[in-house]
């Protein structure tokens, strides 16, 4: 590997004319040689041999003059030396000097300087010079015990050199996986040998570990790099009203939402979930630890009644702030808050959550299949509104949302008023286009990609995706894993309290859905709410089947739509 010689020489040439008409070709025999011999030693001394045969007739000669193994060694420039003259003069020296390298080259003083430096030196000095589109003799490198270098340099503006620089690390000097570090106070380039960052095929989830902050989750390792090893992240909530989880089916939402499920129960947030019936089957597990009728998943009607116990429960908590003198849950005293912890939704499958078929308008309008697909268009409505207004109104009063969904395309229904107000965000899988990009993050030119050679390995890929998160450096991650009945042995260990009755009660529903179908002699007599409809979006002239339902439902209901009407047209 070493170009590092033993010796260190000076190389001394000379030419030596040939007698007229001498055959070259009888250099070979060792008489001439003989002969030669003595003539060059007659003539220049000991220790000199022939080099080469040149066509004018001379025969150069040299010898080696061993000199003291000095790390450097300055030469006088003649004065007709200029500066272009300095690859010439380099290519000169370093055939004198074998070993040796034109380090400075300084014409107007008369001098340069030659240093002893390894193949390797040579060689990583030239592909920087090369980079930095400057002189070789103008980059002073030397070599690193990790077997990278470092290199002085006059200048570096990390804008213009550093994709270059990352190239000569990555490609031409090193290979994927070494890095550069710049000293820029010292002008010093550090080019450091390095593994390409990966995952292993799981994390699992760190149980006992300290709870720093009720508002950090912990939910995986972010992906190191450049020297760094891969480090905890952390979904921190204390600034934002939450986050949204996106990829598609098996990359992995489940996994991290789970982890998340554990850590907001760990730090004793309440815990709500939202979810389309069939699908609900993979938050089973966590059931019993919801908020009291916090398990918004049997009925499209069971989800909008969870929500909005929880918005009841914020405007509560609002009157609270508004009477202790306070802006946000955070400066609440310690008592207070131990009695309102803070509430953590989970909607999963939104877009199931936020689906419903036309109404068949062509069907009488007491027909009860027309019936019921306005109840769910109705239904969806709410739940939309209310989905709505929690991020936007509740942060202050302890309540976090976090969705997850398989895309969050503009036609999925999530409105946008609602990405706005959830600022952490996560696409999970590895071969994400750069449309789901697009609809996944704020600013997706500014977040890492999963690296090719991480999606490339099936064990590393498994689970791997991309956190956007306030405050945070957009980073490529991988969730903890646990499973679902570790979670819950480490939940029943802490002594997470368990929910008397986790599915709202049918009187709860009733308050907050009101029926299309519910008979006259129900209640009070209808409301308002008669003269338009629900304003569903499917455009209908005419009003839906009366609603019957109890005047205060109505009502929520007539204040839900019009704050989402509002919300609507403002976005
Ligand atoms: N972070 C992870 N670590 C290890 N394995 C994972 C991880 N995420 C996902 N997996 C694997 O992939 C499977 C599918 O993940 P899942 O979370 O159910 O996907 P999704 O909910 O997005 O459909 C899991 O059952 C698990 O085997
Ligand atoms: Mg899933």
């Amino acid at each position: 590997m070493s170009g590092r010689r033993t010796r260190a020489v000076r190389v001394e040439r000379a030419q030596m004319r040939m007698p007229a008409g001498f055959d070259t070709r009888k250099l070979a025999d060792p008489r001439v040689q003989k002969v030669l011999a003595q003539r060059i030693s007659t003539n220049f001394g000991d220790g000199w041999e022939i080099e080469e045969a040149n066509n004018d007739g001379t025969l150069t000669v040299r010898r080696e003059v061993e000199i003291s193994d000095v790390p450097s060694i300055d030469v006088k420039l003649a004065s007709s030396v200029k500066l272009s003259d300095g690859a010439k003069k380099q290519s000169d020296f370093e055939s004198e000097y074998p070993g040796y390298t034109m380090t400075a080259f300084d014409p107007y003083a008369h001098h340069a300087t030659l240093t002893r430096l390894t193949d390797e030196e040579v060689r990583a000095r030239g592909l920087v010079a090369e980079a930095l589109q400057v002189k070789p003799w103008d980059v002073q490198v030397t070599s690193r015990a990790d077997n990278g270098f470092d290199f002085q340099l006059r200048s570096y503006v990390p804008s213009k050199h550093d994709a270059r620089i990352r190239e000569v690390a990555t490609e031409t000097l090193g290979r994927p996986g070494w890095y550069h570090r710049v000293d820029m106070q010292n002008m010093v380039l550090s080019i450091i040998p390095g593994d390409l960052p990966t995952f292993p095929s799981a994390y699992p989830y760190p149980f006992g570990q300290s709870v720093k902050s009720v508002f950090d989750i912990p939910i995986g390792m972010a992906l190191g790099g450049d020297g760094v090893p891969n480090r905890p992240l952390d979904l921190r909530l204390a600034d934002s009203a939450g986050g949204l989880f996106q990829g598609l089916a098996g990359a992995g939402k489940s996994v991290s939402v789970n982890a998340v499920v554990y850590g907001v129960l760990e730090r004793r947030h309440q815990l709500v979930i939202l979810d389309v019936p069939h699908k609900a089957v993979d938050f089973e597990w966590c059931k019993p630890y919801v908020r009291e009728n916090g398990w918004g998943c049997e009925s499209k009607a069971a989800a909008v009644t969870a929500a909005r116990l929880v918005y009841d429960e914020g405007v509560r908590r609002g009157k609270v702030l508004r009477e202790m003198g306070v802006q946000k849950w955070q400066d609440l005293p310690e008592h207070v808050r131990a009695e309102m912890p803070l509430i953590t939704i989970i909607a999963d499958e939104l877009t199931g959550l936020l689906a419903f078929d036309p109404i068949p308008k062509a069907l009488p309008r007491d027909h009860p299949v027309r019936v019921e697909a306005a109840q769910a268009a109705a239904e969806t409505e709410l739940l939309k509104a209310v989905i709505t207004k929690i991020p936007a109104e509740m942060r202050a009063a302890g309540i976090r949302l976090l969705l997850a969904t398989q895309q969050a395309q503009s036609n999925t229904g999530i409105p946008p008023s609602v990405k706005l107000n959830l600022p952490n965000r996560v696409l999970l899988g590895i071969n994400a286009t750069k449309q789901a990009r697009g609809h996944a993050f704020a600013n997706p030119d500014s977040v890492p990609w999963v690296p090719e050679h991480i999606a490339a390995d099936a064990k590393a890929g498994r689970g791997a995706g991309v956190a956007e998160f306030e405050g945070q450096t957009s980073t490529v991650f991988k969730a903890f894993y646990a499973s679902t009945d570790d979670y819950l042995r480490h939940l029943e260990a802490l002594g997470v309290p368990r929910a008397a009755h986790p599915e709202p009660t049918p009187a709860q529903i009733a308050k907050h859905v009101p029926r299309l179908d519910e008979t006259e002699d129900d209640g009070p007599p209808p409301s308002a709410l008669d003269a338009g409809g629900f304003g569903a979006p499917d455009g209908r002239d005419a009003p839906e089947p009366r609603l019957r339902g109890a005047a205060a439902a109505g009502h929520q209901l007539r204040v839900a739509e019009a704050e989402h009407a509002r919300s609507q047209a403002a976005s």
